[in-house]
C-alpha cells in the first residue's frame, strides 16, 4: 500500500527498530520525521532515507525538550497521520532531567506529553494513528507505583522498572483510544519481537553476541509497528495490543481504572 501524501513521526529512529520503521514508511512513499537526540545522530539516517525525510531534536527525559520538539513540528505546518512512539531504553538506571525514574520518564512520561501536544494536529489530519512500541516485558509488571516512578531506579538490573514503563505504554494507548473515540484518531500498542538492536548495549561481550544469535532483525522488529500505523485491517481496532501483527490480550492489570489513574497522574506531572 502506497503511503504517498502521508506524514509520520518516528521517535528514536537513530537505530534499531525505529530506524527500520522509518525506512519502511519512507520506502512506501511516506514523509517521515525522525527524532534524535542530536543532528549528528540523525544525519546518517536522513542520508539513508532520502529527500523527503526530516529531523526533529528530542530528548524524552527533558520535558522542555519535548515541548520544544512538538512546537518545532507544529511550526512546520505539516499534517500528521502517524505518530510512532518508539524511542526507549531498557536495563539502565538513573533519573531523568525532569525527575522521573529513568525508564518510566523516557519511555512513558516523555511520550505522554509529546502525544498530548500533537493531538490537535493528529485530529486535524484524521484519519490518523498513534502507535506505542511497548514490550512483552509489560506482562511482568504488577501495577504502577506512583511514588517509585518519581525516584531513581531501585533495582540492580533496571528491568522491573522497564516492565512498568512498558505497561504504561499499553495503558496509555488504551486510554487514548477511549478519549479519542469518534475523532478519527486511533491508538495501538505492541510488542515488536525480541530484536537484535542496540537496546542490549549494556550486555557485555560475548553474552550480547550469543543472545543476538536467537533474535530477529530490526526489519522484522519494525513489521508490527508499520502494520499498526498503516494497515486497513486494524483501522477500527483502537486501543488493542499486538504481537507479530496479531491482536493479543495484554496484562490483566491494564484496566480502564488504571488508564484513568495514569492519565490523571501524567497530566499533573507534565502540566507546564
Ligand atoms: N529490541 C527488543 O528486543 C525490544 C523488545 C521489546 C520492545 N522493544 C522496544 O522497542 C523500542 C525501540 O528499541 P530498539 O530495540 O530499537 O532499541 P535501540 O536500538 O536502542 O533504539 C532506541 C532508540 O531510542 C532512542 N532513545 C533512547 N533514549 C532516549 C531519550 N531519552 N530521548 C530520546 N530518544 C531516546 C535512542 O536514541 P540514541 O541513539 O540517542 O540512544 C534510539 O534511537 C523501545 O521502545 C523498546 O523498549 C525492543
Amino acid at each position: 500500500m502506497s503511503l504517498n501524501g502521508k506524514t509520520f513521526i518516528v521517535t528514536g529512529a537513530t537505530s534499531g527498530i525505529g530506524q527500520a520503521t522509518a525506512r519502511e514508511l519512507a520506502q512506501r512513499g511516506g514523509k517521515v520525521f525522525i527524532t534524535a537526540r542530536s543532528e549528528e545522530k540523525a544525519r546518517p539516517v536522513l542520508d539513508e532515507l532520502g529527500g523527503d525525510a526530516d529531523y526533529l531534536q528530542l530528548e524524552l527525559g527533558d520535558l522542555d525538550s519535548v515541548r520544544q520538539c512538538a512546537k518545532d513540528f507544529v511550526a512546520r505546518d505539516e499534517p500528521l497521520h502517524g505518530l510512532i512512539n518508539n524511542a526507549g531504553l531498557a536495563g539502565q538506571r538513573g533519573i531523568t532531567d525532569s525527575g522521573f525514574e529513568l525508564a518510566f520518564g523516557t519511555n512513558h512520561v516523555g511520550h505522554f506529553l509529546f502525544t498530548n501536544l500533537l493531538l490537535d494536529k493528529l485530529k486535524e489530519s484524521a484519519p490518523a494513528r498513534i502507535v506505542n512500541v511497548s514490550s512483552q516485558s509489560h506482562y511482568d509488571a504488577k501495577g504502577i507505583d506512583y511514588t517509585a516512578v518519581r525516584k531513581p531506579t531501585k533495582s540492580i538490573t533496571g528491568m522491573p522498572e522497564y516492565a512498568v514503563s512498558k505497561l504504561a505504554n499499553v495503558v496509555h494507548a488504551q486510554e487514548l483510544a477511549r478519549r479519542l473515540d469518534g475523532t478519527g484518531v486511533t491508538a495501538y500498542s505492541l510488542h515488536p519481537g525480541v530484536i537484535a538492536s542496540n537496546v542490549w548495549r549494556r550486555v557485555p561481550w560475548p553474552f550480547d553476541a550469543l543472545m543476538k544469535l536467537f533474535m530477529k532483525s530490526n526489519e522484522e522488529g519494525a513489521r508490527t509497528s508499520v502494520y499498526c500505523a498503516t494497515s486497513p485491517d486494524v483501522a477500527n481496532d483502537s486501543g488493542k495490543y499486538y504481537d507479530n501483527r496479531k491482536e493479543k490480550e495484554p496484562n490483566k492489570v491494564a484496566t480502564p481504572e488504571l488508564g484513568a489513574e495514569l492519565w490523571a497522574k501524567s497530566e499533573e506531572w507534565t502540566a507546564s
